[in-house]
């Protein structure tokens, strides 16, 4: 939150919601009209695993994990058709945003959410058991349609993760940039100052940046920070640039 009170939240319209043409549902239901929240930023997105796995690295040793990256990957509505495999990245911004967007959103669970707060985005959700090789059902899946930032802490962790700054108008940047200086080059794990052949562009110099990401940057680059941090980075900037990099 800035000193206006004004907050962003990072709104990701999931496969299952794509699938079922859900899309025009959720906008309307997070429309001004019923929220007063602007569209800061909106991108089509086919998720990497990369930009899947930073983004839910918190549930990372959970038993869910691995079918939730399947899931917002899209392989799994789309197991066939890898360019249908997209979410639609929103960042939403005014006031208390975080708490609007999620009491729209609903629970996490489908089920609990169509108990408890029938009418929410998620009471539209479906559980689907997941069963092992063998035909057992070893856990289920929360086909929950879209996913919304649970705290401002983790909006501004989510908002930069998916989005560089110049994909936000500057007027409704509410996060500190600076203009970068060096040029970073990535592949896989190696971040590099200097260009060779197979390693993408991160950063040029003149571009506008993120500070925190030019920080995790410069850590990097000095051996102060462990070079997978870099990911975290270049995770946005690989964002629908080449197929092999795509789920
Ligand atoms: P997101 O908005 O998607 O982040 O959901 P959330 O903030 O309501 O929940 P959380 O961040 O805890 O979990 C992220 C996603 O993991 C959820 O949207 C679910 O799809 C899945 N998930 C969370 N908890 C469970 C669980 O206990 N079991 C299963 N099977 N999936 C879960
Ligand atoms: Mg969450």
């Amino acid at each position: 939150m800035n000193q206006l009170g004004m907050e962003q939240t990072l709104v990701l319209i999931k496969p299952d919601a794509l699938k079922n043409s859900l899309t025009g549902y959720v906008l309307s239901q997070l429309s001004e009209f019923h929220t007063g929240l602007r569209f800061a930023a909106t991108k089509i997105v086919t998720v990497s695993p990369l930009l899947a796995g930073e983004h839910y690295a918190e549930h990372v040793n959970k038993a869910f994990y691995p079918s939730l990256l399947e899931y917002i990957t899209g392989r799994v509505h789309y197991p066939d058709s890898p360019s249908n495999r997209r979410v639609i990245a929103i960042v939403y911004h005014g006031k208390e945003a975080v708490l609007k967007v999620r009491a729209i959103a609903g629970p996490t669970n489908p089920h609990t959410a169509r108990d408890t707060k029938p009418g929410s985005i998620r009471a539209l959700g479906t559980v689907v058991p997941i069963a092992d090789e063998s035909g057992q059902i070893v856990g289920d899946r929360m086909d929950n349609l879209i996913h919304a930032s649970a705290t401002p802490e983790e909006a501004e962790r989510e908002v930069k993760l998916w989005f560089r700054p110049q994909d936000i108008p500057a007027r409704m940047r509410l996060y500190p940039v600076e203009v970068n200086e060096t040029p970073y080059f990535i592949e896989g794990d190696t971040l590099s100052t200097t260009y060779r052949a197979g390693l993408s562009s991160v950063i040029a110099p003149g571009d506008i940046a993120w500070s925190s990401d030019l920080d995790i940057l410069r850590e990097v680059t000095a051996g102060t920070a462990a070079p997978e941090a870099a990911r975290l980075v270049a995770a946005k900037y690989l964002i629908n640039r080449n197929d092999e990099e795509q789920a």
